[in-house]
């Protein structure tokens, strides 16, 4: 029989595990799948060049999921492979992704839980250290490229490892910082500060919430935002929660609702645009799954995602 000592040191080991977004309860919280798909070097530029065929409809305003929305398998497919747009394809690399995504909050928080199973994953052996990671996206409409094009409005022809990336180490950015975007991407020089400063103000920023996933261990999460180009900020505004059992991971990512610029305030009756990617595989850079954007709203609402309330 168990003492009552050691009764009551596994109820305070079970308490202290309970931390808020697992104690949620997640059975009534409707699922949806999202695909996640390779997308090689397709960057911006190359979207919005004669290369794509829906480059003039893009330019006149339409969104990526307009055309693509249920394609990602197939575009998956056709990049990871080597046939377009990835003169460096890993051998056997799954081509696509598909997310159990479930979203929900409470009075304080926003929790974003995603469920996967990577596949088998050859070692790309970039990234020693995780062999995946988690990424969201978050926009709340201030940012037109991103409620039209995800994280498309981020990724550049001249970013790190990309077709124009040289020997620079460029992170993220977006077009509006910059003065020269072209198709080689846009380079290094700024528009003036003042109008950065304005654009800052006016919350033109793209949010980013990363967690490093390591099986058996704590996830590890920052935050930041994308502007002129990728910024931690510190501390960190996001909790991330990971738990790996028979090849599924479930991933929970969480932060306060309010939040302080540059971090978006989440409220109800705003819509809001998410980007997923996920390195598998010991990748890093550019050699992840991506999603297509989706939109994302607290409690009702036409939107891909409806945070339940809890
Ligand atoms: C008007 C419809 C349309 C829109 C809008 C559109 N595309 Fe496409 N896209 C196409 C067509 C058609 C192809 C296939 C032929 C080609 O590459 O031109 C394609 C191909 C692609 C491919 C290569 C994969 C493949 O299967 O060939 C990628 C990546 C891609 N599009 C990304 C995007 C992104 C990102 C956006 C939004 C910024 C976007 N597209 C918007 C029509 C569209």
């Amino acid at each position: 029989m168990t003492s009552f000592k050691a009764r009551t040191a596994a109820a305070t080991l079970m308490v202290l595990a309970a931390s808020p977004a697992f104690a949620l309860d997640w059975a009534g919280v409707p699922g949806k799948e999202v695909v996640l798909f390779y997308p090689g070097q397709s960057s911006l530029e190359w979207v919005l060049s004669a290369d794509h065929g829906g480059a003039p409809k893009v330019k006149n305003g339409k969104a990526c999921r307009e055309c693509h929305l249920g394609e990602e398998k197939d575009m998956g497919a056709t990049l990871v492979s080597g046939k377009k747009n990835e003169p460096t394809p890993i051998a056997g690399k799954p081509a696509f992704l598909p997310v159990q995504v479930k979203v929900a909050h409470d009075d304080q928080r926003l929790y974003v839980r995603l469920e996967f199973k990577e596949g088998t994953q050859p070692d790309a052996k970039m990234d020693s250290e995780f062999a995946t990671k988690v990424t969201m996206m978050l926009d709340d409409g201030s940012l037109p490229e991103a409620t039209q094009a995800g994280c498309w409005g981020t990724c550049h022809e001249d970013a790190a490892r990309m077709p124009a990336g040289g020997t620079a180490d460029r992170s993220k950015y977006l077009n509006r910082t910059h003065t020269k975007p072209g198709r080689q991407g846009a380079g290094d020089e700024l528009v003036a500060a003042a109008d950065l400063d304005k654009m800052r103000a006016a919350g033109q920023v793209m949010e980013y919430w990363p967690a490093r996933l390591k099986p058996g261990a704590a996830a590890l999460a920052v935050n930041g935002t994308i502007f002129d180009k990728r910024q931690e900020s510190k501390p960190t505004e996001i909790t991330a929660e990971a738990t790996q059992a028979d090849g599924t991971w479930t991933v929970t990512l969480s932060r306060k609702l309010s939040a302080s610029a540059p971090a978006k305030t989440i409220s109800a009756g705003k819509s809001y645009t998410v980007g997923l990617a996920i390195h598998s595989g010991h990748t890093a850079r550019r050699f992840h799954y991506v999603s297509l954007e989706h939109t994302l709203v607290l409690d009702s609402g036409d939107a891909d995602l409806v945070a339940v309330k809890k």
